[in-house]
């Protein structure tokens, strides 16, 4: 089965990469609009008019399903992409009924564009999820050029991290939700902030079961980290994934080797 996935930059990188993890026989097309990035602080007619041309640039490299791996994208365009085109569509959004269902009393933030946190998409999820308003939400944009620039320990976005949680009390939360794909990066930077009992959920593994579910695909017993790399070495730059940056598709040397490191960052936290 041939899956595109599509987000406006790297973070799509984090669902690809959990992909590979459980459902590794597949084909795979990435696509990061590296030219319109950050999705987050644009209209929502301009992501929707982005979504569509990638959409329909995928679907005519042979993509049989997609998943939006954007969590803004998913906001604005989901309805639009599933109205246009006829294969199966999967958007992801904010990881908020886990995180509500696996905690009780203490506070959830959840972190993500400034688009996904004023659509009603995620208003209507909280008003289904939250009964009991136990969750903050907070926009976090410069992450994402942080992540784009490959910088994802630096004190700048150590202290970015600080101030944007500084007006909350730490000691309040329990969860902190990844509503973003690009934030997956930062996992130890939050980490370090909220100390080793906030849990930290992303909507990838969640996104991945999804997909298999959808396409009727077996998942795999999830590899540990030793067998992953020895797999996964041969996946990158083999047969099994196309990599587009807006179209263009990647086979220079420098930016494989960018991939390869993002790869290698995603696999080190992935269990942070
Ligand atoms: N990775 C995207 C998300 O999950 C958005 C990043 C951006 O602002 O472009 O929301």
């Amino acid at each position: 089965m041939k899956i595109g996935l599509i987000d406006s930059g790297i973070g799509g990188l984090s669902v690809l990469h959990e992909a590979y993890h459980q459902l590794p026989g597949q084909e795979y097309l990435f696509f990061a609009d590296v030219l319109h990035v950050p999705y987050g602080e644009k209209t929502p007619e301009q992501i929707i008019g982005y979504m569509m041309d990638n959409a329909q640039f995928l679907i005519d490299k042979g993509a049989e399903a997609l998943v939006v791996a954007c969590n803004t994208a998913t906001s604005v365009a989901i309805k639009e992409l599933r109205s246009r085109f006829d294969i199966p569509i999967l958007g992801m959004e904010p990881a908020v009924k886990p995180a509500v269902e696996e905690t009780e009393k203490k506070r959830i933030m959840v972190i993500a564009t400034p688009v996904t946190i004023r659509e009603d998409k995620l208003k209507s999820l909280l008003h289904r999820v939250d009964e009991e308003h136990r969750v903050d939400l907070l926009a976090m944009p410069r992450l994402v050029e942080f992540a784009e620039r490959e910088e994802f320990d630096s004190p700048d976005v150590k202290r970015y991290i600080e101030e944007q949680f500084k007006s909350f009390d730490k000691s309040e939360y329990c969860a902190l939700v990844l509503g973003c794909t690009h934030f997956n990066y930062f996992k130890p930077a939050y980490r370090e902030y909220f100390g080793e009992d906030t849990l930290l959920i992303d909507g990838n593994c969640g996104t991945v079961r999804h997909l298999a579910d959808v396409l009727g695909l077996e998942l795999k017993v999830q590899q540990d980290t030793e067998v992953f790399f020895e797999d996964y070495h041969n996946i990158l730059g083999l047969a099994n994934t196309e990599y587009y940056f807006s179209k263009k598709l990647i086979n220079d040397e420098k930016t494989l080797e960018h991939l390869k490191r993002l790869h290698n960052r995603l696999e080190q936290v992935r269990n942070v």
